[in-house]
């Protein structure tokens, strides 16, 4: 693995008691404007009744961590029931929770000891599709007359005389085939046939995952039934997983091929018929009111990948009829190097692409909170993503500072605050993401970025006293775990411990405006934060884009930020301590300062 650095973190004297104190989230406005949410994949965080998989137990335990870094809410992916063939994203009950993570009894006190230290507790609601052993689906599936016969989406085929034709099947009235060209983005076509219905039943991700029908009030009624349950239960709010696939074509028109085969060798198709239909705003306007019922801010954050910015507005909804507080800014964190290229492959630091990004973030949502996010587990991790292989410490600290000093709430993916790296299988045989086994080894699969957390440097980095994990833990442990990181200033857990104390006390850092500075520079990405009152200070941040150092000039008069003096707030450089004057410094390969003007 990569060798880390030893950084010397620089604390000015101005970042003392005061930016450290505990002030509440949000002081303006509500709380999840200046959320730090943290993700946890619960099968993977904490094991505490040796089976070598994370539980709910396990997250209660950790709690006090989560407080001392400063963490607002937690995001809990899928914990219901589950065959886990999508890892708990294929529930087969809304309003439980599975046995391997515990029972509702332990998920009411994770909420309440939670609670205890201010951090709220976010669901991941799956509302696009059921588990095929949902007994909804199990119904639907026995025969053509039955109550929930119409809550997926079925269809009898077209006819064809070519019997050996892909997915070709024999049905009541002879020989069909899929309706259309729909692919499922997790390989393979989106049609599955069930004899006993004599008809196929699409699914936009595995066939394990067929979709539900949002065109049947029913079936709406039940998904909102199931969230009011675990508001009831005093869940703060929900992560909408898959959001933007709720409808598709009720004429089931050809989405059109992208050129490409999936890496099964199925043809893609563009999706355009099964994602991102207008439709689904209605739904998103009908549940935020049922969640606005509750009086207590509870909030809806959601899985939104779309081409650009601007198409967020739409998901944030008018200001008369909202939809979702905080649709993901996926644009800034997950960027490809080409247009056509694949999410979660290398990219180098791409500065032009960041200071577009982030200028957009700011200035096309309508003053609307943006919530950004580099990691999350269907990505390879922001460390060997964004990371050369010589600097990965340090361009950790450039993606931590991007995160927590734009404007915006912050979204964490367990582990990214240690440096944890993706750990991608090396064989076949070790593969538990099913699009690595059918892939392979094209598509190695999501298992990389969804290893134990690593707490110490001991056995199973303290996630589990069973050897046998249900991922193995990775070899970097020995340095790379929150013990060794907690006891050591420089480390980057402390880095984050830091911004987070920053983020939380600082005015200016919290509400003041973003505005990019010496926007032409090809190596360094500069903003100020200014002022919210006349009392306040500018803030300046600086990150190197490049292995090599930089000087840099920045001209504060022009963009109207007044002060001669400059205080270094944060810095992972030594030489940055000295810094005077923004005029004229000089930042070592990929630094980043963070200064007060004052
Ligand atoms: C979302 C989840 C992903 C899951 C998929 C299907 O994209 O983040 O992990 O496989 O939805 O539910
Ligand atoms: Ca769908």
């Amino acid at each position: 693995m990569f060798k880390r650095q030893l950084i010397s973190l620089l604390l000015a004297s101005a970042l003392s008691s005061s930016l450290r104190a505990q002030a509440p989230a949000s002081a303006h406005g509500a709380w999840y404007e200046h959320a730090v949410i943290y993700e946890i994949y619960p099968r993977s965080f904490q094991d505490t009744n040796g089976d070598g998989v994370g539980d709910l137990n396990g997250i209660t335990q950790r709690l006090d961590y989560l407080q001392s870094l400063g963490v607002d809410a937690i995001w809990i992916a899928p914990m219901y029931p589950s065959p886990q063939v999508d890892f708990g994203y294929d529930i087969a009950n809304y309003e439980a929770v599975d046995p391997q993570y515990g029972t509702l009894a332990d998920m009411d006190r994770l909420i309440a000891e939670a609670k205890k230290r201010h951090i709220r507790v976010l669901l991941d609601m799956v509302l696009n599709h059921t588990s095929d052993k949902h007994p909804w689906f199990v119904e639907s599936a026995g025969s053509k007359t039955n109550p929930r016969a119409d809550w997926f989406i079925w269809n009898d085929g077209k006819a064809t005389n070519d019997t050996h034709a892909p997915n070709a099947h024999q049905g009541p009235h002879g020989w069909v085939v899929p309706p259309n060209d729909w692919s499922s983005l997790f390989q393979g076509s989106a049609w599955e046939w069930v004899p006993a219905r004599g008809q196929f039943y699409y699914h936009f991700f595995y066939k394990q995952q067929p979709d539900l029908n949002w065109r049947n009030p029913a079936v709406e009624k039940a998904m909102f039934d199931a969230m009011r349950f675990w508001l009831d239960r005093g869940v703060a709010g929900f992560r909408l997983d898959a959001v933007t696939t709720l409808f598709e074509d009720p004429e089931l028109h050809d989405d059109g091929p992208t050129g490409k085969l999936d890496a099964s060798g199925f043809p893609e198709s563009n999706h355009v018929r099964t994602s991102g239909l207008p439709e689904v705003h209605d739904v998103m306007r009908r549940l935020r009111v049922m969640v606005d019922g509750y009086h207590d801010e509870r909030v809806l954050v959601g899985e939104i990948y779309v081409p650009a910015t601007a198409e967020l507005l739409g998901w944030y909804g008018p200001r008369s009829a909202p939809e979702l507080q905080l649709p993901m800014d996926t644009l800034v964190g997950f960027h490809t190097e080409a247009p056509g290229q694949e999410t979660g492959k290398n990219v180098a630091l791409n500065i032009a692409h960041f200071r577009k990004t982030i200028v957009e973030m700011e200035a096309a949502l309508d003053g609307h909170q943006p919530l950004l996010v580099f990691d999350n587990h269907d990505n390879t991790r922001s460390w060997d993503r964004f990371g050369d292989g010589a600097h990965n410490p340090l361009i950790a600290r450039l993606i931590a500072t991007m995160l927590f000093t734009t404007r915006s709430a912050a979204l964490l993916y367990y582990g990214q605050e240690l440096g944890m790296a993706t750990h991608t299988p090396t064989q076949r045989e070790d593969v538990r993401d099913p699009i690595g086994i059918t892939g392979w080894p094209k598509e190695k699969g999501r298992d990389g970025e969804r290893t134990p957390m690593q707490w110490t440097s001991g056995p199973q980095a303290g996630f589990s006293s069973n050897p046998q994990t249900w991922l193995p833990v990775a070899a970097d442990r020995s340095s790379v775990n929150v013990a060794s990181e907690s006891a050591d200033a420089s480390s980057l857990l402390n880095w984050y411990r830091t911004l987070a104390a920053i983020r939380r006390g600082n005015p200016t850092m919290r509400d003041g405006a973003l505005v990019m500075l010496d926007a032409t520079n090809p190596a360094v990405l500069s903003y100020a934060r200014t002022p919210v009152s006349p009392s306040g200070h500018a803030l300046v941040v600086s990150l190197n884009m490049t292995a090599q150092p930089q000087v840099v000039h920045l001209d504060l008069k022009a963009a109207g930020i007044g002060g001669p003096g400059v205080k270094t707030l944060l810095g992972d450089a030594a030489a940055l301590n000295g810094v005077t004057s923004l005029a004229t410094f000089m930042l070592p390969p990929y630094a980043t300062l963070i200064a007060e003007v004052q």
